[in-house]
């Protein structure tokens, strides 16, 4: 059986998680990973009370970690910067590296990859994007055979679980403040409900399916932080619902990046897919679209995927950290992109006013596809509810001005449709 050595930075609910899942589940990852893995020290700054680390040595500065007679680093403090500096001195030391850490493989991917393979050593990261839920492996390896041209999925659990509670009924905060409990959330929570999350870890896919360099150039990135219950209620009505989606699009010669709330057909596969659950759907030429869902957050998801690189360190010679397939670089213009938009639109409830607002699209050229006036809100206010025809993002911003500067509308919210 082989053994592997390791030493753990960090000591909140990734690393704990980590530490539990390693004592309860050693006899199944001695048995299926053919692995004997030893947790020899723990970088700690502080103790954690939800976790007694029994007589395993502790270095209260994480990089201390590195000087010990360990095989592996498993960086599990977050951030970038500094996890960017432990990660690296981990490699010049000869150490193979672990990380779950999203933020700092999009920041620094290509240098970390780069530096590793100079140095002769692995860096994996599984458990960076959908926790444990095997995406990573799944490109590099088992779909190495395949031209991927599409991924597209939901890669943040935190967002998916706020969504589908809202869908049934739920307000945002509460729900936000139930994610952060339960160890979904970021330490800071803007990184979940304003897509950034999600946006570092389809940058990571973009990377591995399509070549393009971490970090990558900018692209469109918005959360859920704006989505409102009632517009569930209006999806709904019209066979959809509201999700938070990432896509990476191989778009004739360049590449199509971005992530944001999306309406999706209500009986379509991601649709389905409630609370934590991550899910993603992969276009290939030799399996067609594959479907991969699990939970995408939390300590127990997270250490299922740092157990399996750790695993793959000890059993396998494929080396998916390395950043030489650089072919693809150039991202598509986000605004050359055309959506069908979901418009929500509160105005006065006075003779003339859809003909006002509809004018407003027609001087665009965009057509309506549906149009509704809901029931009365509050102070004569209705909500207009409408679906327009596909048009191009370069058009939407000038239109939502236009719309808002209208006397009779007082509040305007649009979200993009996918519709393939
Ligand atoms: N905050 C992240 C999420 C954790 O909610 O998806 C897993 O990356």
């Amino acid at each position: 059986m082989k053994k592997l050595k390791i030493g753990i930075c960090g000591w909140g609910n990734v690393a704990t998680g980590l530490f539990n899942t390693i004592k309860n589940n050693n006899d199944k990852i001695r048995l299926n990973g053919n692995l004997d893995i030893e947790i020899v020290v723990i970088g700690a700054r502080r103790d954690n009370p939800k976790c007694n680390p029994g007589d395993i040595k502790i270095e209260r500065d994480i990089f201390d970690v590195i000087d010990n007679e360990i095989d592996v680093v498993v960086e599990l403090i977050g951030g970038v910067e500094v996890a960017r500096d432990l990660i690296l001195k981990a490699i010049k030391n000869k150490k193979h590296v672990v990380t779950a850490n999203k933020a700092v493989i999009f920041h620094h991917g290509d240098e970390i990859f780069n530096e590793a393979s100079a140095n002769g050593v692995k860096v994996l990261f599984e458990s960076s994007v959908c926790a444990g839920t095997p995406i990573i492996k799944l490109l590099t390896e088992e779909l190495s055979a395949n031209n991927v041209t599409k991924i597209a999925g939901m890669l943040n659990g935190t967002s998916n679980f706020i969504l589908s509670n809202m869908e049934e009924g739920a307000d945002f905060k509460p729900i936000l403040e139930l994610a952060q409990k339960e160890g979904y959330a970021e330490p800071d929570p803007t990184f979940d409900i304003e897509g950034m999350d999600a946006a570092h870890k389809i940058g990571i896919l973009s990377s591995l399916a399509f070549g393009t360099p971490l970090p990558p150039g900018d692209f469109y990135v918005e959360g859920i932080s704006k989505i409102e219950k009632i517009d569930f209620k209006y999806a709904k009505e019209m066979g959809y619902t509201v999700k938070h989606l990432a896509v990476c699009k191989n778009n004739e010669d360049k590449i199509e990046l971005r992530a944001h709330p999306v309406l999706i057909k209500d009986n379509s596969y991601l649709a389905n897919l409630k609370s934590v659950r991550n899910g993603i759907e992969v276009e290939t030429d030799l399996l067609g679209t594959l479907h991969i869902a699990g939970s995408g957050a939390g300590q127990e998801s997270t250490a299922s995927g740092v157990v399996s690189d750790l695993v793959h360190l000890a059993n396998s010679n494929i080396n998916i950290s390395k950043s030489t397939k650089k072919n693809k670089c150039d991202l598509i213009d986000f605004l050359s992109l055309s959506f069908q938009y979901y418009f929500y639109i509160k105005a006065e409830d006075i003779p003339g006013v859809m003909a006002s607002i509809t004018s407003m699209f027609a001087e665009k050229g965009v057509g309506i596809e549906s149009i509704v006036q809901k029931e009365d809100l509050k102070e004569n206010m209705v909500p207009i509810v409408l679906i327009t025809d596909p048009f191009i993002e370069s058009d939407h911003k000038d239109l939502v001005t236009n719309i808002l500067n209208l006397d009779s509308v007082n509040e305007v919210r649009s979200i993009r449709i996918e519709t393939d």
